[in-house]
């Protein structure tokens, strides 16, 4: 599916309003650009007013407060990935489980055409964000074309495999839909919140996800391995430069920009959780 409308390259999450509403995790009164000059001083080593260094000291400070930051966004991403696992889902995992796709795998009962809704619904999220990325001349977003992570084209081999085996194909369905226009929404005004729902969708596939194709192949599949588990070149390779990527493409965010991206997590978790329920329906 084709996305149409490309982010301009003028667009800038410092002029949307709706990224004002944020809390600030500094103080009000160290604005924007004192924290960058701050930053710039401290990265040309130039020399800072005893006032100014007071200030930068106390700023880095409570920089100490975010888990994972001092190795990069993406480990502040992941902190807050693992604590909205349940425990039978990631032992770093601290949610209480209430949905059915929040039990251990190894006890759920999927079905082939529960698993044929969940490919087809994953698919409509897979060609959403990579149609989003592909057509994008916005430089957030221009940085993940071409990762090798890209899952819709697999996608599309395994639905014609399932169809040649005398499958129907489901129509999309509404945690799929659902999803892909909340994407497209985010990726037009909320660019942070959009870069949070791309970590969480390709790295829990490569993580949960793999285990998931694995049990339930094991289950319903006869063990057949499908082009959605499998990656052209070293995942953990490829992995690596989308975290540099991602790391990056932060590192020109606020605080209260990476803040909103982290808080938006627990959306990411509901709607893949909303698509992965689909496997057991
Ligand atoms: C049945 C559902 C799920 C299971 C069983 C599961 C399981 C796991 C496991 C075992 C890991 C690896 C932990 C480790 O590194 O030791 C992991 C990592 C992760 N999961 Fe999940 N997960 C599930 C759902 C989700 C969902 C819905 C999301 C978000 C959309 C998500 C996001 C992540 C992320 C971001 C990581 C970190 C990957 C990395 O370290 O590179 N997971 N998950």
């Amino acid at each position: 599916m084709a996305y149409s409308a490309p982010i301009s390259p003028s667009l800038s999450v410092f002029k949307n309003p709706q990224l004002t509403k944020f809390p600030f995790a500094f103080s009000p009164l160290l604005s924007r650009s004192r924290i960058q000059n701050l930053r710039m001083a401290v990265r040309n080593k130039t020399s800072l007013s005893s006032s100014s260094l007071v200030v930068a000291t106390a700023a880095e400070k409570q920089k100490k407060r975010y888990p994972g930051e001092s190795k990069g966004f993406v480990e502040e991403m992941r902190f807050v990935a693992m604590r909205l696992h349940t425990k039978e889902q990631a032992k770093e995992g601290e949610k209480e489980t209430k949905s059915p796709e929040e039990r251990p795998v190894a006890k759920w009962e999927p079905t082939v055409e529960g698993y044929l809704r969940f490919l087809v619904d994953s698919k409509l999220v897979y060609d959403t964000l990579e149609g989003i990325i592909h057509q994008s001349i916005f430089p957030t977003y221009t940085e993940f074309k071409n990762t090798g992570l890209e899952r819709a084209e697999k996608l599309a081999t395994d639905l014609e495999w399932f169809r040649k085996q005398g499958y129907e194909i489901p129509e999309p369905t509404s945690p799929g839909k659902t999803y892909s226009q909340y994407l497209k929404d985010l990726a037009e005004n909320d660019p942070p919140a959009f870069i949070c729902h791309f970590y969480n969708i390709y790295f829990a596939h490569s993580a949960g996800g793999r285990m998931i194709g694995r049990k339930v192949a094991e289950r319903i599949l006869d063990n057949k391995e499908l082009e959605f588990y499998k990656w052209d070149g070293d995942l953990s390779q490829l992995l690596q430069t989308v975290r540099e990527k991602l790391n990056k493409v932060a590192e020109e965010w606020t605080r209260e920009e990476k803040n909103h991206c982290l808080e938006e997590t627990e959306k990411s978790f509901k709607y893949s959780g909303e698509i992965l329920r689909l496997i057991l329906s």
